[in-house]
């Protein structure tokens, strides 16, 4: 049986990945996650029995541990999602984001190198690690610029894209130097079930339902380029699939929206799937806060050479992925509760206080 092991299977989309392998392919999936804050095993309880999946309570940057998995379970994929991932917690405490980001994923990369110099010939040669990064490090776009290609100069602005550029960068460096066959994408903004509710969807879906302020930075112009989670998890098999090893591809929903728009929209689909007691539209919770230190502008992908090279494209618009997505969060309320018990609280305090 062919064995994948995935990092940072735990969170939002890895647990989306994990979930699609099992269910679409044959493959066992070993997934090792540290359990951050970010981190929840509720968001694989689809799973928790599946004769398939492997859990592993670990950090990437562990070696004994990565080394043992990697010689028990002789992995011929690794998909590596773990990371600190929160733009606004980079702000507060950059520290995390260089340990795992950076350190981890070069630990990481150190474990795969002594594995795979020992793996045979033919095996070696299928072996794929698959880095799964942001739009982020390209820096930001003025409103009439092109869309991001995978030439574009890395220009990261926050701490977090700093560390992701910079375990780009190694992961690169890791196949030109030792052959390990990479795999790099970018991709733009994920939406869709099992976010964490500190990213913006999430959070307001949440908020509003509690009738509490819809906090949105600066003046709400800023622009991301929208990707439904399970076109992203068809993308990532798409390229372990396909792709030329030692290549960099973008994968994008051509979805571009301001993130007032964003916000407008979750209100209008709430005003109709779970209107408020008062009658009174959610927009009206909208708040215009203190702007985030250096929030970049806008980010765009241009996603013609995986579609090109590979053959994908999204099959979801924005108009279906939202609907869908507001509705699972209102299916699944128990689980943004019990996040929201946890010391998740602690960060809204600490986020929002000033703003
Ligand atoms: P997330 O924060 O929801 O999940 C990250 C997961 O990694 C958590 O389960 C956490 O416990 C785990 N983790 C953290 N540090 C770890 C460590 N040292 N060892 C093992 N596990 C660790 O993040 P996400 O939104 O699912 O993002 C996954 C990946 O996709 C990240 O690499 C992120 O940079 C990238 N990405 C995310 C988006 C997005 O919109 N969410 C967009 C582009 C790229
Ligand atoms: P986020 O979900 O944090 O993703 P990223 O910063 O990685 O793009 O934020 C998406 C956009 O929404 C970003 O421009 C910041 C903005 N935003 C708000 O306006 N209010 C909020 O409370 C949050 C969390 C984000």
């Amino acid at each position: 049986m062919e064995t994948i092991l995935v990092t940072g299977g735990a969170g939002f989309i890895g647990s989306n990945f994990v979930q699609d392998c099992l269910n679409v392919t044959e493959s066992r999936v070993v997934n090792l996650d540290k359990l951050t804050y970010a981190g929840n095993l509720e968001n694989l309880t689809s799973v928790k029995d599946h004769p398939r999946h492997v859990f592993v309570q670990g950090d990437i940057g562990d070696r004994p541990l990565t080394d043992k998995l990697l010689g028990q379970y002789k992995p011929s994929a690794i998909v590596n999602f773990a990371a600190e991932s929160h733009v606004d917690r980079s702000i507060h405490g950059p520290e995390e984001f260089i340990q795992t980001n950076i350190i981890g994923t070069f630990h990481l990369l150190e474990s795969v190198r002594g594995y795979w110099s020992e793996l045979p010939e033919q095996e070696k040669e299928r072996f794929r690690f698959l880095h799964v990064s942001t739009d982020e490090v390209y820096g930001s776009l003025t409103a009439e610029a092109p869309a991001f290609t995978e030439t574009n100069p890395y220009a990261p602005n926050s701490p977090y894209s700093a560390s992701k550029a910079s375990s780009d960068h190694l992961v690169r460096a890791y196949y030109h130097t030792y052959g390990i066959p990479v795999l790099t994408t970018n991709c733009s903004n994920n939406y869709g079930p099992f976010q964490f509710p500190e990213k913006l969807i999430p959070l307001i879906v949440m908020n509003a339902l509690k009738g509490q302020s819809l906090p949105i930075y600066g003046d709400g112009k800023n622009i991301r380029d929208w990707l439904y989670v399970g076109d992203h998890c068809t993308a990532i098999r798409a390229v372990l699939a396909k792709g030329s090893v030692g290549e960099v591809y973008n994968i994008g929903g051509n979805h571009e929206k301001t993130n007032l728009e964003i916000v407008h929209t979750v209100c209008d689909i709430l005003d109709e799937l779970a209107p408020d007691s008062s009658g009174a539209p959610y927009r009206r919770l909208i708040t215009f806060v203190k702007d985030r230190p250096g929030h970049d502008h806008r980010y765009a992908i241009d996603a013609t050479k995986i579609a090109g090279e590979i053959g994908w494209t999204p099959a979801e618009t924005f108009e279906s992925g939202i609907i869908k997505t507001v509705t699972w969060y209102l299916e699944n309320l128990t689980w943004a509760e019990n996040i929201a018990n946890g010391s998740y609280q602690n960060w809204i305090a600490e986020n929002y206080e000033d703003r």
